[in-house]
């Protein structure tokens, strides 16, 4: 069996313009790029490499989660929370400048589309531990049960700026009539962006802080306690940090519920030569002599992951 992993040859480079740099709440923004022939070729859930200096000084680009994308108009987003030098930079970014950007880059989060198609795209429980080819890649979904969209409830969970790469996602299932919810984290109310985006589009938005500033007081797994699934079978689509992300999929395990996670590690080229992003995922060959994992690539064969993929102490 294959690996799904590959550099991503749909990905181009662009000098995007900048069409609109806006502050939504402090440090967190939404940047608006006119960059065609990028936005004809973005998936949810992909990213974008970004250059925020044409000097040294960051050397290296930032990943960064394609927030919005509209291939007519030829326009992409991003939101981002400034951590540091490099998304400090791209924040004092002005509108007529431009930057320049690489991708859509690795596999984003399954859609609904593939969901269905009978028994063609499932793999069962055994394989997902079995099979050393259960790395990256979305195609695949690890549950006997037959699925189909229809059955589906789609539940969004984001902890804090992990809400970036949701939204493209919330539109396909809106797309197909899905009642879905969204369940966001963060630790107080300023950190609470474009939760009225997911509520225009239908979806139910719940909020947890950990300060009860806005919401249910706790974090997001507040939030999955006491879920009524009604008769569907949810399908998380998570993103935030890694105890986060954790969490979450111990719990979805727990049920037998379907869960992607978006992970993010520290990147270099975005393209799999360097190595830098790795994470651990399982091969189940432990039986035969094996470790048990392999090193998987955050950039190429993620960003996201099946939750049972994962090694999650690794
Ligand atoms: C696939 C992917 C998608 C991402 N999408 C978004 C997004 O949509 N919006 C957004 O705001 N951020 C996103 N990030 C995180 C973003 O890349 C980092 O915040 C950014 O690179 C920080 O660069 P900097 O130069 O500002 O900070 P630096 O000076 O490089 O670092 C500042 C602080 O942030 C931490 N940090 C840097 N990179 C990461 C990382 N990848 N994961 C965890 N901590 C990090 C550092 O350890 C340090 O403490 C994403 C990361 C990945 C891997
Ligand atoms: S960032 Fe270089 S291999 Fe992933």
């Amino acid at each position: 069996m294959q690996k799904t992993s590959s550099i991503n040859s749909s990905a181009v480079l662009a000098d995007a313009a900048i069409l609109s740099q806006e502050e939504l709440k402090p440090g967190f923004f939404r940047l608006v790029l006119s960059a065609p022939e990028l936005a004809r070729r973005c998936q949810p859930g992909q990213f974008v490499q970004v250059r925020v200096s044409d000097g040294v000084a960051p050397l290296l680009p930032r990943p960064i989660s394609i927030h919005g994308f509209d291939g007519e108009q030829g326009t992409l987003s991003l939101l981002y929370h400034v951590a540091g030098q490099g998304t400090g930079k791209l924040s004092r970014l002005a509108v007529g400048e431009s930057l320049k950007i690489w991708g859509p880059l690795g596999n984003g989060w399954i859609m609904p589309e593939n969901l269905t198609g009978g028994s063609k795209n499932l793999v069962s429980d055994s394989e997902v531990s079995d099979s050393q080819n259960f790395v990256g890649g979305s195609e695949k979904i690890p549950t006997d049960a037959p699925v189909d969209a229809d059955k589906i409830l789609p539940l969004f969970v984001a902890g804090g700026i992990g809400v970036a790469p949701l939204p493209p996602l919330a539109k396909a299932w809106r797309d197909l009539g899905a009642e879905a919810i969204l369940l966001y984290g963060a630790r107080s109310a300023d950190q609470i962006v474009t939760a009225d985006e997911f509520t225009a589009m239908g979806v139910d938005v719940r909020i947890a802080t950990e300060d009860g500033s806005e919401g249910v007081t706790g974090r997001v797994t507040e939030l999955l306690k006491d879920l009524n699934t009604g008769d569907k079978l949810p399908l998380l689509y998570v993103c935030g940090p890694k105890p986060m992300l954790k969490a979450v999929a111990q719990l979805a395990d727990d049920q037998g519920w379907l869960c992607q996670v978006s992970l993010e590690e520290r990147m270099c080229c975005g393209l799999g030569a360097c190595l830098s992003c790795v994470c651990k995922t399982k091969t189940g060959d432990e039986k035969v002599g094996g470790k048990g994992w392999t090193h998987a690539k955050v950039c190429t064969d993620g960003p996201v992951f099946w939750s049972r993929e994962v090694v999650w102490n690794g």
